[in-house]
Formats: structure tokens, sequence, C-alpha cells
């Protein structure tokens, strides 16, 4: 017997255990997957590093300084952010405090800034997981608001947030936050200066929060084809007579631009205080290990390294995404041509849903392609996990080898020419 919420959450499928994945010569029938988003392109250059500038001393068999983030580390990490997301004001690495990643800080920050049923604001499509792991323990609930299909990143979606806000709070609903993903996940666009300083003029005038999860700031990469936006962090936007600096909180982590998903680690960068005290006093819940904040400081601390580290990987980046256009565009699978960040295409597979034959339903028909893939030993995330305001659209990750790429695309194909 369990609790209600024990039995709610027993029946939520999250994998585990060993994974049957595609190898061109080891496993050639395995699955390809399509849908963490990792950068596979920067693994080998990450470990040779660690594996040769890694030892580990006892201190790391300790608790040491306990939960919430090393002060070295913490003083590596403002660097980095001092560095290369040009805050306004100098970060202070008494700003920053860490977590076992940042889908958990994501979690205790909606704990912090909403109470039972109050709402945090969202536009879509927009990362999936938000949904999971801003509502599943916190009681908090969520506002998706249409702010465009794929252009949402010009002054234009403040005026949409707006309307989305008023149309809350006179059903009654309390808007505590809004949080955007910038680089956004999965349409791949940074958010325009003026973009950002709009958003940061509307929460100051609702007098709500907002979170900036950055988490792939530094995976853009130059596209010779296209005048893309450069990536500008709400750090960089000076707060005077905007909005008071409290209210703005940046999320950041080693699992994207570093390829270091496996490390754990992200944190929360506010000005807040008394948020960041609470947040210090959660993260007990959800401690990084002595061992991977000992291994950041030695990425963070080489500034070389890192330097190197990130133009390899935004000219990995640049270089497969044109790999897989081209192999999309020889396929004739249409998608979202604009994305310079991240790791991600976003499909549109629209035109080629199949409607089962009891339903004419969208959603369901792209359940169906989505289950045809599987079959056929390929996965992406779905449109529908994305909230995406219309049926069909999927994202492919396409930060893998050219192989298991060329692989997959060819097994999406054979799906669509199956179903068409
Ligand atoms: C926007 C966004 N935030 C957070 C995360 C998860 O970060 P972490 O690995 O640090 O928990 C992801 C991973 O896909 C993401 O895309």
């Amino acid at each position: 017997m369990l609790s209600t919420r024990g039995a709610q959450w027993s029946q939520i499928d999250y994998t585990h255990g060993e994974q049957n994945f595609y190898h061109p010569i080891a496993n050639p029938n395995g699955v390809v997957s399509f849908a963490n988003a990792e950068n596979f392109l920067m693994h080998q250059d990450l470990i040779d590093f660690i594996n040769s500038n890694s030892r580990f001393d006892a201190s790391c068999c300790s608790y040491g300084e306990m939960f919430t983030g090393t002060n070295r580390l913490r003083t590596a990490m403002a660097m980095h952010l001092n560095t290369h997301f040009q805050p306004a004001a100098s970060i202070d690495p008494e700003q920053i405090t860490f977590a076992a990643g940042v889908t958990a800080l994501n979690e205790t920050i909606a704990m912090m800034l909403c109470d039972d049923g109050e709402r945090i604001m969202l536009g879509r499509p927009v990362y999936g997981s938000f949904f999971r792991d801003l509502t599943m323990r916190t009681g908090v609930k969520l506002h998706y608001v249409s702010v465009g299909d794929t252009d949402q990143f010009t002054t234009k979606c403040v005026a949409d947030f707006e309307k989305g806000y008023d149309e809350a709070t006179s059903q009654g609903i309390k808007i505590r936050a809004l949080i955007i993903c910038n680089p956004h996940n999965p349409l791949g666009h940074c958010y325009s200066r003026q973009a950002l300083e709009g958003l940061l003029r509307f929460c100051a005038a609702k007098k709500i929060h907002l979170i900036s999860d950055e988490i792939y700031a530094l995976s853009v990469y130059n596209r010779s084809d296209l005048d893309n936006e450069k990536f500008t962090s709400v750090l960089s936007i000076v707060t005077t007579g905007l909005i008071d600096p409290s209210l703005v909180h940046v999320l950041y982590g080693m699992s994207k631009d570093f390829g270091a998903g496996g490390m754990r680690l992200g944190c929360l960068i506010s000005r807040n205080k008394e948020l960041t005290d609470g947040v210090r006093a959660v993260c007990r819940f959800s401690s990084p290990s002595q061992f991977s904040m000992d291994l950041a400081n030695k990425i963070l601390e080489n500034q070389g390294f890192v330097e190197k580290f990130l133009l390899n990987s935004q000219t990995a980046l640049a270089k497969q995404r044109q790999f897989a256009e081209n192999l999309l565009d020889e396929a004739g699978i249409h998608y979202h041509k604009k994305g310079n960040a991240g790791f991600f295409i976003w499909l549109d597979l629209s035109s080629k849903l199949f409607p089962p034959k009891t339903q004419d339903n969208g959603w369901v028909a792209e359940r169906l392609l989505s289950r045809r893939f599987e079959e056929a030993g390929v996965t992406m995330s779905t449109g529908e996990a994305y909230h995406a305001p219309q049926p069909g659209r999927f994202r492919l990750v396409f930060s893998v080898p050219e192989e298991i790429l060329q692989e997959g695309i060819k097994r999406i194909c054979e799906v669509l020419n199956s179903t068409s």
C-alpha cells in the first residue's frame, strides 16, 4: 500500500536500467536515440582532459563544505560566468548555489516562489521536462501561453505574455513567475536583448519573478546561411530603472555546454539572498558529489581548456547541424530552419501524420507515429511532450556521431515511407 502520491508516481514510466543503444558494429540492431539532449560530439575531448588532469585527494571522501557548492567551485563558476556571460555587474561566488543538476534547482525554485496551486507562466513549445520538474512534487501549477509556434523571441512575445497573465488573473489564478529557456529548447533560438528587456519590464510591472534557464548559453554556433541572434544573458542587462534584481534568477550547469550530463552539476545565480538561503536549505536533498565538484573545479579553472573546448564544441555543432539538415533535405522532411543553438532540430511531420482509423485526432496520430518510430528502432521526443501548439512536431537531437545520424534518419524515412 502506497500513499496517494506514491501510487501516482509509481505509474510514471521513467528510463531505468541498461539501454540497448545502436552501435554500427557492436550493436547494429540497437535503438538510435535522438531523444536525450546531450552533446555526444564532445564527450571524448572532455574525458581526455579529465583522465589527464584528475587525481582526487582524500577530501573528496568527506562531506567537506557540505551540499551546495564548495567555495572553490563557486569561485571558478563565477570566473566562468564573468568571462562568458558579460554580466552587467560582476558575479560574486556568494550569489551562486550548486545542486545535483538544473533539474533539482528548477524544482526547488518552484517550491521557493509558489505556494500550493500558484502558477509559473511559460511559452510553448518549451522544454517538456519543465512540466515534471516544476510540478511533480511541488503542488505548483503551470500556465502555458501561446507565443507563436516558432517565433517567440522578439519583443512581440511580451504582449503575448501580458495577455496570458491578464487571462489568468481574471480567472483568479495567481502567477508568481515567468520561466524562459534561453537559448531555447526545442527551437534553438536566442532571445533578443530587446525582448529580454521587455520581459524584465513586464515582470517588474506585475511583481513576478523571471527565471531564465540558460543551460545552453555557450552552445550557440555561427551559421553562414542565417543572420541569427547571438546569446544574451539576462545577467548582462542593467537592472537599474528596469526591475528589482532580487526578482531575476538564472540557471546554468555542466550538462550541456560541457557535455557532462553525467556530472550532475547545476547552479542558481541570484542576487536574492532570501531565495538563495532557502534553496540552500532544500538542496541538501539533491547535493552534488564532492568528486564531481572537484572535476568541475579542474575544468573551469583551466580557462585555456574551456576556451578551446567551447570553440571546438560550437564548430562541431555547426557542422553536425548542417550534416543533419542535408540528410533531412534529401529525405524531403520539413523542419524549422532557423535554429543556431542547442543540440536539436524541430521537425514538422504534420503532413505525414496518419490518422488512426478510430479517431481523426492529430495528437493520437502523433502518438501513433511516435510508436512506429520506436518499433523501427529510433526515438525522438514528441511535440505533445513539448507542449507544441499543433500536432506533428518531433525534436531530433543531432549532436550524435555521423553514422548514428545517418542510421536514425534512414529509419525515420522507412517509417514515413511505409505510412504515406
Ligand atoms: C532547458 C533545460 N533545463 C534543464 C535541463 C536538465 O539539466 P540537468 O542535467 O542539469 O539536470 C535540460 C536537459 O535537457 C534542459 O534542456
